[in-house]
């Protein structure tokens, strides 16, 4: 019975099922969330899983989400690209939300590039592509929470958005023409827009970008030694009425037209990897 399965044995399981179709190891993944899920190319040699095959992971119920696995290395390294993720807003765990991110890992993942739509706060601008440099977790939840002490439980997370990371996806948004602002993220569980009195609150706090997802992947990515990388697509300025309505199709279609932005970008970043 699954249901009696330890969160390793659950974790093997996934792993094995991904392993058996794919020939290699891939040493990155990345997760590509609201917006970004056009970037991902699927190469004639490309392995594609489609989640509702992998023991334990999450169905996404998200337009936009596509729910496969991609295996690919079109773009250097062998890397495990999920193209999109299920969110807490869907009724998720975090447990259940952060189950791909631990299969990964099992597959021999060791960089982690997590990606998203989020509202802008301040010193951005809709359209903007970001990196994340630190997060503000306000999910009013936690990933790790139940998770036995030998699994990682009290994990640093100073620096938990690799420096070196940082440099190089900078380095390549450089060569891209484009300058990245870093940014802290504030995670929030939605799946409402801010207020404008949220939108201040998150400001006072520091925030540059509030999201819906990202920060539990992230948190344990880093339990289990991932290096991460994060980018974020500022699809919207949150707390404030958008013209023609902020809608998630919105977010899709800002999605959709920095796509080749957001292809050569990922694309630069991963074949420095
Ligand atoms: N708030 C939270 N999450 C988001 C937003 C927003 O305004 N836009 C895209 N993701």
């Amino acid at each position: 019975m699954r249901a009696e399965l330890s969160m390793k044995e659950r974790v093997e399981l996934a792993a094995r099922a991904v392993q058996d179709r794919c020939a290699g190891t891939p040493a990155v993944g990345v997760v590509l969330g609201s917006g970004w899920g056009p970037v991902a190319e699927r190469s004639r040699t490309a392995t594609i899983i489609p989640y509702a095959e992998i023991p334990g992971f999450p169905r996404c119920s998200v337009e936009g989400h596509a729910g496969d696995l991609i295996i690919d290395a079109g773009w250097g390294p062998l890397t495990a690209i999920l193209q999109g993720r299920a969110h807490r807003y869907e009724g998720w765990s975090l447990e259940e939300v952060t189950f791909p991110v631990r299969v990964l890992a099992a597959c021999g993942v060791k960089t982690l590039v997590v990606t998203n739509a989020s509202g802008g706060l301040q010193g951005v601008e809709p359209g903007e592509l970001v990196v994340i440099a630190d997060h503000l977790n306000l999910m009013g939840d936690h990933p790790l929470i139940g998770i036995g002490a030998s699994e990682g439980r009290f994990v640093e997370m100073v620096d938990a958005y690799d420096p070196a990371l940082l440099q190089l996806a900078e380095e390549a948004a450089r060569k891209n023409g484009l300058l990245l602002k870093r940014v802290t993220l504030a995670a929030v569980t939605g799946p409402t827009y801010e207020t404008p009195a949220e939108a201040q609150m998150l400001r006072v706090l520091g925030a540059q970008v509030v999201g819906m997802s990202t920060v539990p992947e992230v948190i344990v990515a880093r339990s289990l030694g991932l290096r991460v990388l994060g980018l974020s697509l500022v699809t919207n300025m949150a707390g404030r009425r958008a013209p023609g309505g902020k809608t998630h199709e919105a977010v899709v279609a800002m999605g959709l037209r920095q796509a080749p932005v957001m292809r050569r970008l990922l694309r630069d970043i991963i074949i420095r990897l």
